[in-house]
């Protein structure tokens, strides 16, 4: 694993534990490309039931809180467009993403690392029905296998509602007779953009890790590698884990069976970070999360509130629940809501 020039860290899925000893602070440069970050959609993936305005809740839910913009972790990171866009709106000062998916994590750590070597691998593959049964077919050749990204890219690009994994068909179906062919979701050229950026955001320090594992390991390394910020306070952990609804046909099995009540133990007696939580509204959900306050293991805190409101999105991929308005739960430690009407009070 290489260091980086700038003195941040370097990105890898997760490193090996002797990189911990190593921690430091990272500093963040100016963007090499600032236009990039006014483009409309940063993330180069879509992805299935992604919540467009979830985003903007957050950015105001950190401005009313944060003195300065604080370091962000996204441990369920999907399309990531959450830390993208508070990345390029000087929201938060640093990031670190992590999913446990392979090819995910892959796709991310690649686009930050060798984004020409993404964008011209990208340019070069066909958008074919050919091409699309290739990448299903493919099997990882090594651990850091990096054609990894380009399947990833691929299928969510051509994949009906981006799906990953599972049974979904490519967009337009097998004869590609409708009006939406495979191709329709991939402009190149949007897409070359958008990988530059995730690249332009780790070169300039600010994205400064991509990491494959479990939401409980993308934690406890931010811990052990950056004691400085993770004593600092200025931490906010976002988490968008999979739904309670519906994830069989959105994930593997294996993220199907995620396991909530574990999330809710960790967040709820162990987390020792302020933490918001955007989830499907659900029975199950609110059961889990019926605690007024937490005692988290930080150090100085004897207690945090948990509060919750409801926000309407809207969802713009339809492998959940359609698109249209949809409320969600927001529960979070953060002590105050913006003074702003799309929070809406919930007795749980
Ligand atoms: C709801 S999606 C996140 C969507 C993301 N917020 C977005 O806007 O694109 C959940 C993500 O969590 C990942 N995931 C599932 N189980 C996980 C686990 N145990 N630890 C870390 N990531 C996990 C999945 O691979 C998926 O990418």
């Amino acid at each position: 694993m290489t260091k980086r020039a700038n003195g941040g860290r370097p990105i890898d899925a997760v490193p090996a534990s002797s990189e911990a000893a190593t921690a430091s602070t990272v500093k963040a440069g100016p963007l090499p490309n600032p236009d990039r970050a006014s483009m409309r959609y940063l993330s180069p993936l879509r992805y299935p039931g992604a919540k467009s305005g979830i985003a903007r809740c957050i950015a105001e839910l950190i401005k009313a809180n944060a003195k300065k913009p604080p370091f962000f972790l996204e441990p369920f990171a999907g399309g990531a467009a959450t830390t993208l866009r508070l990345l390029a709106d000087g929201i938060v000062s640093h990031a670190i993403i992590g999913d446990a998916d392979p090819l995910v994590a892959n796709f991310w750590i690649t686009a930050a690392t060798r984004p020409e070597w993404l964008v011209d691998r990208m340019i070069d593959e066909p958008v074919t029905l050919d091409r699309w049964d290739y990448w299903r077919a493919y099997e990882q050749k090594s651990p850091d296998d990096p054609e990894l990204a380009v399947k990833c890219l691929f299928l969510n690009r051509t994949t009906f509602s981006g799906i990953l994994h599972g049974r979904a068909g490519p967009i337009g179906g097998r004869k590609q007779e409708s009006d939406y062919a495979i191709g329709c979701r991939f402009n190149k050229d949007a897409l070359a953009e958008r990988i530059r950026f995730v690249g332009d955001l780790y070169r300039s320090g600010r994205l400064v890790a991509a990491w494959r594992g479990e939401w409980q390991q993308t934690l406890k390394l931010f811990g052990e590698q950056f004691p400085e910020y993770a004593a600092s306070g200025d931490v906010v952990v976002y988490l968008d884990p999979p739904y309670v609804d519906k994830a069989d046909r959105l994930y593997t099995a294996e993220y199907a069976a995620f396991n909530h009540l574990q999330l809710a133990a960790q967040l709820l007696h162990h987390v020792p970070y302020r933490w918001v939580l955007s989830y499907d509204d659900h029975a199950d959900i609110r059961a889990l999360y019926q605690a007024k306050t937490v005692q988290p293991h930080s150090p100085g805190v004897r207690q945090w509130r948990v509060q919750k409101r409801l926000v309407e999105l809207r969802y713009s991929a339809s492998g959940r629940t359609g698109r249209g308005p949809k409320d969600e739960l927001v529960i979070t430690t953060l002590p105050k809501f913006p003074d702003d009407a799309s929070f809406r009070a919930v007795e749980i």
